[in-house]
């Protein structure tokens, strides 16, 4: 069992640290900067003991925040998305293959199907990867055609088959399995084709390049990738009941780190949790939440390749008010970050992320990145539709723990039982105080934009501080505590804002 040092009774009575503090609470002090451009600082972050980050920004594992689309938005722009716990095993797993087939430098595995299906079956595969074309094969994945969304977009009868209507094999240009990428680019640019499927000398399909995939290599640069060339993305699982078939599903999807998630993480089902996986399988795993030395401790002593802190300072949640626990999140931070350094762990600062001026206090109080919820579930890419309230745009959001979300979760868990629409309210309402709320989030667009723009803020957060990496930063970083009015004068003031 943990312990919690010789210090317990004086911790008890925190008063003698003064205050815990929050972002508000306090400011950096600028420093001499010979950064001449923001464009030369270094923003590499490092997500776990293994994988590292272009940019310090994860997406939160929820249902209103992270799915395939949001993940793979963020890794295009080097950060990196954790896909929600909150839908079935094989659901969770089919968002990682969306991701992990979004794009690669060869795909090993394309979607394939024989000449005698239908077309509404492929337009089915098409829709539900968001891809543009299927492979068609025959025996021993002999070569026959190629089926893209051109071919079918005005048939008008779903039952034509496919061989009807694909480019047939002859029509095809392909190419060997070991084919460089430079000769994949020139044929594929000579031959004003979009697909490139590999084949081996028997002519069997042995995988597929595409010019879509060799475009984005040029249009996001910075992406973050495994190394087959394929976006990274994470998984969240729970701690109880089924939580080992859903690990190895994700696993066996491709989910490159895997994030044990509970609401209070310094406990003996996250420990446990955390040790069956590691043993289990050799993957990265996230562990949180908690939000002091000592649960940062003991997650990383049992073998956490990083640890998420924050109790209480999320955007929708009530944990605070409903229990009474908690730690200000920049404490928190601070505190944890003293041990993880110890331990060669990065710690991920989670939740109350409002600016990208919090994102650089995080950073530089200790965490190497920042999971953030309610700032990007209002862009195009987070779960759920668009509504419209008094002539202005929102999305719905809310918190994991939220009275509708655990409906939500309650109701697809009893489905099978034909469980009653009664005993499901009655049984969340006995069960558990809600410790998040539901509310409506701003429309904000796409999420690549809102990234640029919390990444410009870090940039120029580290010109102000005179270094180069987030490293230095954490090195060289100066807090000052200010007062209501210091925070005050930081709003704009005295003017009508537009
Ligand atoms: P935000 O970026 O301030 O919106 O915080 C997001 C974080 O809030 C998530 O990553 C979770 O750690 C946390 N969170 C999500 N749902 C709940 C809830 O219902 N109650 C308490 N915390 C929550």
């Amino acid at each position: 069992m943990p312990k919690r040092g010789n210090n317990s009774k004086i911790r008890r009575f925190a008063a003698h640290r003064g205050p815990a503090l929050t972002f508000d609470d306090v400011l950096l002090v600028p420093k001499y900067s010979d950064v001449r451009t923001r464009r030369d600082v270094d923003t590499h972050a490092r997500l776990t003991t293994k994988i590292e980050l272009g940019i310090p920004i994860v997406s939160a594992n929820m249902d209103v925040v992270t799915e395939a689309s949001m993940a793979i938005a963020m890794a295009r722009c080097g950060g990196i998305g954790i896909i929600h716990r909150f839908i079935t095993a094989e659901e969770e797993a089919r968002e990682i293959e969306k991701v992990k087939r979004s794009e690669s430098l060869m795909i090993e595995n394309p979607l394939t199907l024989g000449p005698d299906s239908k077309i509404s079956d492929a337009k089915k595969v098409l829709d539900e990867y968001g891809i543009g074309g299927i492979v068609i094969i025959g025996e021993g994945r002999k070569l026959l055609g190629m089926l893209t969304t051109r071919d079918i977009m005005l048939q008008d009868n779903p039952a034509t088959k496919v061989r009807e209507v694909m480019t047939p094999r002859k029509r095809l240009v392909t190419a060997p399995p070991n084919v460089s990428l430079n000769d994949a680019y020139k044929l594929l640019k000579d031959n004003k084709v979009e697909k490139l499927p590999l084949v081996d000398k028997s002519d069997r399909l042995t995988g597929l390049i595409t010019s879509s995939d060799l475009l984005k290599r040029i249009q996001f640069p910075n992406a973050s990738k495994d190394k087959k060339g394929r976006l990274l993305v994470g998984a969240a699982i729970g701690v109880k009941g089924d939580y080992m078939d859903r690990a190895k599903k994700l696993v066996d999807a491709g989910a490159d780190v895997l994030v044990v998630d509970i609401a209070h993480g310094h406990s003996s089902n996250a420990i446990d949790a955390l040790k069956a996986v590691k043993k289990a399988w050799d993957v990265q795993v996230i562990v949180g939440n908690v939000a002091t030395p000592e649960g940062t401790r003991d997650l990383m002593k049992a073998g956490a390749d990083a640890v998420k802190i924050g109790v209480g300072s999320g955007s929708i949640c009530v944990t605070r008010i409903v229990t009474g626990f908690g730690v200000p999140q920049l404490t928190a931070i601070m505190e944890s970050a003293i041990v993880a350094e110890d331990y060669g762990v990065p710690i991920i600062a989670d939740g109350g992320i409002r600016t990208p001026g919090d994102i650089v206090k995080a950073l530089a109080a200790g965490a190497s990145t920042v999971m953030i919820g309610g700032l990007l579930a209002g862009t195009d890419e987070s779960p759920g539709p668009v509504v419209l309230k008094n002539g202005r745009k929102y999305k719905l959001t809310r918190g994991m723990a939220s009275l509708t979300a655990t409906l939500d979760r309650r109701r697809s868990e009893g489905a099978a039982d034909a469980i009653r629409e009664k005993e499901v309210v009655e049984g969340v309402l006995e069960g558990r105080t809600p410790e998040g709320v539901e509310g409506l989030a701003d429309y904000k667009g796409k999420t690549e934009e809102v990234v640029r723009d919390l990444i410009g803020g870090v940039r120029s957060g580290m010109s102000y501080c005179g270094v180069r990496s987030l490293k230095d930063l954490q090195k060289n970083a100066e807090f000052i505590r200010i007062t209501s009015a210091g925070f005050k004068e930081s709003m704009p003031h005295d003017i009508h804002q537009m």
